[in-house]
């Protein structure tokens, strides 16, 4: 069983699914680990309530940023985690913490990517006016939302959706595709060459 750890900024829905395939036994892990950089995230309540162990790295409580991620690394050993899965994490990790780290470390992104990276994917995607849109998993490196991709759903774009459509109907997909690819990932079955994921 492999002990994983989550990052979350906000309200931690993902990590809600990720919880709840995990105690279905789906995820060929444990989730050993949730930390974020807000004290009040939701996603610090779902910990909580599903009993995992839990920091808050607020930025302000740090001298700089590398001073946070220090600490995030810090903490995630002494978890000892062997899969690290962003799950709404607001900050964008340093190559330094990246190369330290020496685990996994997996995103979602709300997009089909590389098609409207950073923030605000589902209104880049309206704005646009793309007629499929989705999510992506994919392997975190230092660029933004540029590392190698694991799976990707699409998701239809309808006439008359708001951002807050898009959004959930992407969101529901999210909540399918990233256990599934956590507990791929966790159960050895991805294999990678440079850019290029399969599924084994
Ligand atoms: C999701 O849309 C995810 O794709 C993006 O941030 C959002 C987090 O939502 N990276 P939640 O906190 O998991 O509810």
């Amino acid at each position: 069983m492999m002990r994983i750890g989550v990052l979350a900024s906000g309200r931690g829905s993902n990590l809600q699914a990720l919880i709840e395939a995990w105690k279905l036994g789906e995820l060929n892990g444990e989730l050993v680990a949730v930390g974020s950089d807000h004290e009040e995230a939701q996603a610090l309540k779902r910990a909580v309530e599903a009993g995992i162990p839990h920091g808050a790295f607020p930025l302000s409580r740090f001298s700089s940023r590398q001073e946070q991620e220090k600490a995030i690394l810090t903490w995630l050993r002494e978890q000892k985690v062997e899969l690290l899965a962003l799950a709404g994490f607001m900050r964008v990790l340093s190559k330094e913490f990246l190369q330290d780290i020496q685990i996994p470390v997996l995103n979602i992104h709300p997009s089909l990517l590389p098609s409207f990276q950073g923030l605000h994917a589902q209104r880049q995607a309206l704005d646009y006016g793309v007629k499929i849109s989705g999510c992506t998993v994919h392997f975190v490196d230092e660029g933004l939302d540029s590392g190698p991709i694991i799976a990707q759903e699409a998701v239809l774009v309808l006439p008359g959706d708001t951002e807050d459509s898009l959004s959930a109907r992407i969101l529901e997909a999210e909540h399918r595709l990233y256990p599934e690819v956590v507990g791929w990932v966790a159960g050895g079955r991805i294999k990678r060459n440079g850019r290029i994921v399969v599924k084994i």
